[in-house]
């Protein structure tokens, strides 16, 4: 049974937890998780969330069902999350402007992180923790020195305290939700695929990003030549408050832009980044596109689309999916990363340099990869390190 941790219990991860609990009883059919007809070789009712790790002092100590109650205002939840514990995270100085944290000593930090990791025992992690800017770490070196002197972004001390838990206890997932690179750090990826570790990200593709990305393919396959995109994003919840602080909003922006050149081939003027938080729209997004071309004989043709976006469970989607792709893979002894996986649910695909690629097509080369890999009996070490 795959065992997952989670960085992180905001928005998304409450979604995810509780959807996944209703999805396992059967109470709601699994709309919003793309491979949920597919035969992944491991079930949803398979699908173990064993702990939490979070800094907002309010949460910590907690179970999943009094967070999900008392600060989401889910009415019902399931049973199986009052038994399911919030545990004390790290980088809580990384957010100190947002919400009220512990002020421990940063490498007491580190290790009682790692000694909650151990004991969860997970074979899969999910970071859907807060967005924070960082740059990409080449060098392994560099990262250790960073992450001991708390200058590495959480997101990334993660990444090194899970690279170290997969040396000692053997292969496991990193899933990264945040625009923060860590499946986009050449270092991480190496030092993964020298553990038999798979690190899948960065940045999930869920709202208007992907659906500007596929009219972006339909445009260019019909030789349309675009002249400009504009995307605007308005959000309620805490994902936008944070993104009000600059460096974060680049940390996004970054991730979000790519898909311009990427698609098109060529570059266009264009704005495509969050832009303000408005309280009252709460969790569901206002997302106005605007996409300009020329046609045949010079006429000039607009896009415009308007969408209402209930932004958390559209990623918590994506995480079920990825709990079972990942599973799926560690135990056919892939490692390192896989392109394939990261084209279809990142905004930011690693391994670091791969082009965006518009999700019509992402999901066909996704689906056929995993198709042509044998199923799974049962988990074991990777005899050789396999790469799609
Ligand atoms: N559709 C989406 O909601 C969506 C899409 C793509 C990416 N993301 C990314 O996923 C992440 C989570 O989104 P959300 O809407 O759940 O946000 P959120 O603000 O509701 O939740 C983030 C949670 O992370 C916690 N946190 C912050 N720093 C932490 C740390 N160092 N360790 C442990 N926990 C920490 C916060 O206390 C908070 O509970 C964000 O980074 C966001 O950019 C979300």
């Amino acid at each position: 049974m795959p065992r997952i941790a989670v960085i992180g219990l905001g928005q998304a991860a409450t979604h995810f937890a509780i959807g996944l609990e209703r999805l396992k009883a059967g109470e709601i059919q699994p709309y919003g998780v793309p491979l949920a007809n597919m035969d992944l070789g491991v079930g949803f009712d398979e699908l173990e969330i064993v702990g939490f790790l979070e800094v907002d002092n309010r949460k910590i100590g907690k179970t999943v069902s009094e967070v999900a109650r008392k600060f989401y205002g889910f009415k019902k939840v399931p049973g199986r999350l009052s038994g399911v514990r919030v545990y004390r995270g790290l980088g809580s100085a990384w957010v100190r402007d947002l919400f009220p944290v512990s002020e421990e000593e940063w490498p007491s930090q580190l290790e009682e992180v790692y000694r909650t990791l151990k004991l969860l025992r997970p074979d899969i992690i999910f970071d859907v923790s807060t967005t924070q800017y960082s740059r990409p770490y080449k060098d392994m070196a560099k990262l250790e020195k960073d992450v001991y002197a708390g200058k590495a972004a959480p997101s990334q001390v993660y990444a090194y305290l899970a690279l170290r838990l997969a040396e000692e206890e053997g292969p496991l997932a990193l899933v990264n939700f945040n625009p923060t690179p860590v499946a986009n750090s050449q270092a991480i990826l190496s030092a993964a695929a020298e553990r038999g570790m798979l690190v899948f990200g960065d940045d999930g593709a869920t709202g208007a990003t992907p659906l500007t990305a596929d009219i972006l393919e339909h445009l260019r396959e019909r030789n349309r030549k675009v002249r400009g995109v504009a995307q605007f994003n308005i959000g309620g919840n805490t994902d936008f408050l944070s993104l009000l602080e600059e460096s974060r909003n680049r940390a996004k922006e970054y991730t979000k832009s790519s898909i311009v050149m990427d698609v098109l081939g060529y570059d266009v003027p264009h704005y495509i980044r969050p832009t303000g938080f408005l309280e009252s729209l709460g969790d569901k997004k206002f997302v106005a596109m605007h996409i300009e071309y020329e046609s045949f004989n010079g006429a000039v043709d607009e896009i415009i689309v308007n969408m209402r976006v209930n932004d958390s469970p559209a990623l918590a989607g994506l995480m079920v999916d990825l709990a079972r792709v990942s599973w799926l893979l560690l135990s056919n002894g892939f490692s390192g990363t896989v392109r394939q996986v990261n084209s279809f649910y990142m905004k930011r695909p690693a391994p670091p340099g791969t082009r965006s690629q518009s999700r019509v097509i992402a999901y066909q080369n996704l689906v056929h990869m995993l198709e042509s890999i044998r199923k799974p009996v049962s988990r074991g070490i990777p005899e050789v390190g396999q790469h799609p």
